[in-house]
């Protein structure tokens, strides 16, 4: 990604942090946080789109670190929900600190990412966005109590699953492409575009991060194996069990559905295994193939073909093969 877009995120995000002055134990992990790696991909999202749309890239900055802000504030708190020891190859913040200055560091970035609204952007356009993001936010955590919920439900289906990534992660990248087209005074068709390429790639995204979750190098900057470990309802498992015929495979896959998950390395191993066999990778990858192909055919058939244009359609291409 060309650097220019990462500059001007990492400079207004630094603004954002400067104007307020935060006590060091809630100052401490929101750096930590900001500063520890994360790809950027829903700020870059903002600007290409506001770009797309006619406007600046400088227009879109205050909501685009808005929106790096929220989605770190998510982070932060699904590594406590996910119990996660690593992210970006480092210790969570709940680790690092302790859950209740990640609750805390959470909340307060919250705060900051609302502030930027209301500070950077004129009454009418400050309340497009402010709606569109907490009518994202209010998605999020329904996604995520799902995510938490079905481990224990067997009978949690692909459309389920779909559903609830949809919630979870794919409607801030909805929310990341719309923002831009606000900020731009995009049309409702345009916007209505943006959407549809925000929520196709955020569903390739969360499929593919399924994917490295299991089959992912050490580079991943997680712990590898951490979903099965947690029993989590994901699309290698639910592609695997929807596969399975052999009793062998199916016995494990009903305890596994059924929130039973794997003890050890070698349980681990087995069932990666099993989901490896049962073509996990490949129906991921078609499926990834389907949604990214939907992402792009929307844009290009809603905008003006421009540089920006083409932008958005490479960064969905890439993360077809993405391994971070
Ligand atoms: C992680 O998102 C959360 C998911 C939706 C899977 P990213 O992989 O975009 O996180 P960073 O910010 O780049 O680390
Ligand atoms: C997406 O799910 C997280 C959010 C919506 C915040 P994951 O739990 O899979 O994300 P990672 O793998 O921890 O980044
Ligand atoms: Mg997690
Ligand atoms: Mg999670
Ligand atoms: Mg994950």
């Amino acid at each position: 990604m060309e650097q220019r877009y990462l500059d001007s995120i990492e400079h207004a995000l630094a603004g954002a942090l400067e104007r307020i002055e935060l006590p060091p134990l809630l100052g401490e992990p929101i750096r930590y946080a900001l500063a520890s790696g994360g790809k950027r991909l829903r700020p870059v999202i903002t600007l290409l789109a506001a770009e797309a749309c006619g406007s600046t890239s400088a227009d879109a900055a205050p909501v685009a670190a808005a929106i790096e802000i929220l989605h770190n504030f998510t982070l932060i708190h699904d590594d406590i929900m996910d119990r996660s020891p690593l992210r970006r190859g480092q210790p969570t913040v709940y680790q690092a600190w302790d859950d209740a200055t990640a609750i805390l560091a959470g909340d307060t970035m919250m705060g900051i990412a609302y502030q930027l609204l209301s500070e950077h952007y004129p009454p009418a356009v400050c309340r497009q966005l402010v709606a569109e993001c907490s009518s994202a936010f209010v998605e999020v955590c329904i996604g995520q109590a799902e995510d938490l919920a079905f481990r224990t439900v067997p009978s949690v289906t692909m459309d389920d699953y779909l559903r609830m990534i949809g919630r979870k992660t794919a409607r801030l990248f909805a929310t990341a492409a719309v923002a831009g087209g606000i900020v731009a005074h995009a049309s409702h068709d345009v916007l209505t575009a943006l959407r549809t390429y925000g929520t196709a790639l955020g569903m390739a995204f969360q499929i593919r991060d399924d994917v490295l979750d299991l089959f992912g190098s050490e580079d991943f900057g997680k712990e590898l194996g951490h979903d099965l470990r947690e029993g989590k309802k994901t699309f290698p498992t639910l592609s695997a069990a929807a596969c399975a015929t052999d009793p062998d495979d199916r016995a494990a896959f009903a305890m596994y559905l059924a929130g039973t998950p794997p003890r050890n390395r070698d349980e681990i191993e087995r069932m990666r295994e099993r989901c490896r066999r049962l073509g996990a990778l490949e129906h991921a990858e078609s499926l990834i193939a389907h949604y990214l192909s939907t992402a792009n055919a929307a844009l290009e058939s809603h905008l003006p073909p421009t540089s920006a244009r083409d932008r958005l359609c490479a960064l969905a291409r890439a993360t077809r093969n993405r391994h971070l």
